[in-house]
């Protein structure tokens, strides 16, 4: 359970919950909705577990009204959700789908009546499947798709919301979508994966020119991390830690604040730290000259997603020359993941050590755990693990600030259970407890717990 009560967090910092599009939207096939890369990847035999798909997932597509109505109840300030793209703009090309348009309106000026700020993400993951049958991210082109999407999700909205993001967690849709392939779209190219990088990279930066010229005042990308720890203190972990953190904590977050890519060679790839022709040596084809400086163009806060720390040990001759250890020592979430909320004070102050002036103020976007939750005959969810989970990480994100880090907000991963991908409905993340087959919403402990909490902090 939680300890002493929370320290105080100054006065503006903004408590709000997370969500994503496809995780609980549902109506998959209403109002014009395209079809994403996601809905064709849980068709694929063996890839969601039990066969799942999230075709209907929470139905907050006709919910939309009682999940707002919940987070009155929680007293939030604001709300993360994602748009998604293939409902305005079904094909990922051409003009908006009005329809698709006017649900993110309504669900805007909803939460805006309760006095909850809108934060939306353009990308969490869904890309229209049209995109990726022209190559998705591998393609340049995507990312110039994007930024029209962005445009014209900005010319609806950016009039009643400050802040947006335009990328969630680029490194996961890399590694897992196009390196590994346990991800939509489910193609496994290893480091032949990077373009796919580097175009969600470009596509942030154009997408981000986009919202300015709309009228957005600020911009966020979110990235999530894992600080990195060797498992052994010889040579080859440490090495392996190093890797690890190149490909998982800097490849998205030094082209963006440093306007460089981090130096690849732990994975045998020469010169692709600077613009072709630049000091870092001429760089592959799939950057051209000027992408860095549209990429590492000011954004206005980092968004930083956090679950656990990694523990690292070599993995000779492989083309990712390492491999996760687990963890021992340390309570463990449904999911298996290691509770370590130190974890979050170290990433914290690493990002603010290896940015220094140039890391913008942080928002915590996600953070939270799932557990095997269940509805009592009383109607209770007892889920004490997440009461002390949330506690640790908050107090965790307290002690980064103290030792000077800017952070702005912390959002809790996430308001309701929800179609947790590949895990399919398996993984329970939400302060509310989610029957799939009612639909049912039942607030759990940590639901009054973050209530209470916040108002001990506005009291
Ligand atoms: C993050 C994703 C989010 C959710 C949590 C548990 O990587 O951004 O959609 O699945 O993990």
């Amino acid at each position: 359970m939680s300890g002493p009560a929370l320290p105080r967090f100054p006065g503006g910092f903004t408590w709000g919950v997370s969500t994503s599009a496809f995780q609980i939207e549902g109506a998959a096939h209403e109002d014009g909705r395209g079809e994403s890369i996601w809905d064709v990847f849980c068709r694929k035999p063996g890839a969601i577990r039990d066969g799942q798909n999230a075709d209907v997932a929470d139905d907050h597509y006709h919910r939309w009204r009682e999940d707002v109505e919940l987070m009155a109840r929680l007293g939030v300030g604001a709300y993360r959700f994602s748009i998604a793209w293939p409902r305005v703009q079904p094909t990922g090309r051409g003009p908006a789908n009005a329809a698709g348009l006017d649900f993110y309106e309504r669900l805007t000026d909803a939460l805006l009546a309760h006095g909850i700020t809108p934060v939306p993400t353009l990308y969490h993951w869904d890309l229209p499947q049209p995109l990726q049958s022209e190559g998705g991210w591998l393609a340049r082109e995507t990312a110039a798709r994007f930024a029209d999407y962005a445009g014209l999700a900005a010319a609806r909205l950016a009039d009643r919301i400050p802040l947006w993001i335009t990328l969630n967690e680029p490194f996961v849709v890399t590694a897992y979508g196009y390196a590994l392939g346990f991800h939509a779209p489910g193609v496994s190219l290893m480091l032949d994966a990077l373009p796919a990088a580097h175009h969600q990279l470009l596509g942030h930066g154009l997408a981000a020119a986009a919202l300015r010229s709309a009228g957005v005042s600020r911009v966020v990308i979110t990235n999530n991390y894992s600080p990195a720890w060797p498992a052994s203190d010889g040579e080859a972990d440490m090495a392996a830690a190093h890797a690890f953190d190149v490909w998982h904590n800097r490849l998205f977050t030094d082209p963006l604040l440093l306007g460089a890519y981090p130096d690849l060679s732990p994975f045998g790839i020469p010169g692709v730290h600077g613009e072709p022709g630049g000091p870092g040596g001429p760089g592959p084809a799939w950057i051209r000259d000027g992408d860095l400086a549209v990429i590492a163009a000011p954004v206005d806060g980092l968004g930083v997603n956090y679950y656990r720390p990694a523990r690292l040990s070599a993995l000779p001759d492989a083309l990712l020359p390492f491999q996760m250890e687990p963890i021992p020592g340390y309570p463990r979430t449904a999911f298996g993941w290691p509770v370590v909320p130190a974890g979050l004070t170290e990433l914290l102050m690493l990002l603010k050590e290896r940015y220094g002036a140039a890391l913008p103020p942080v928002y915590i976007t996600e953070n939270g755990c799932s557990a095997d939750d269940q509805v009592s005959a009383g109607g209770m969810v007892a889920d004490e693990a997440r009461i002390s989970y949330l506690d640790g990480h908050i107090r965790a994100v307290h002690e980064a600030m103290a030792a000077g880090v800017d952070v702005r907000g912390y959002f809790v991963w996430s308001l309701l259970d929800n179609f947790e991908w590949t895990e399919g409905f398996h993984q329970r993340f939400g302060l509310v407890h989610v029957d799939f087959t009612t639909q049912r919403r039942t607030p759990k402990g940590s639901f009054g717990w973050y209530r209470d909490m916040i108002a001990a902090q506005r009291a």
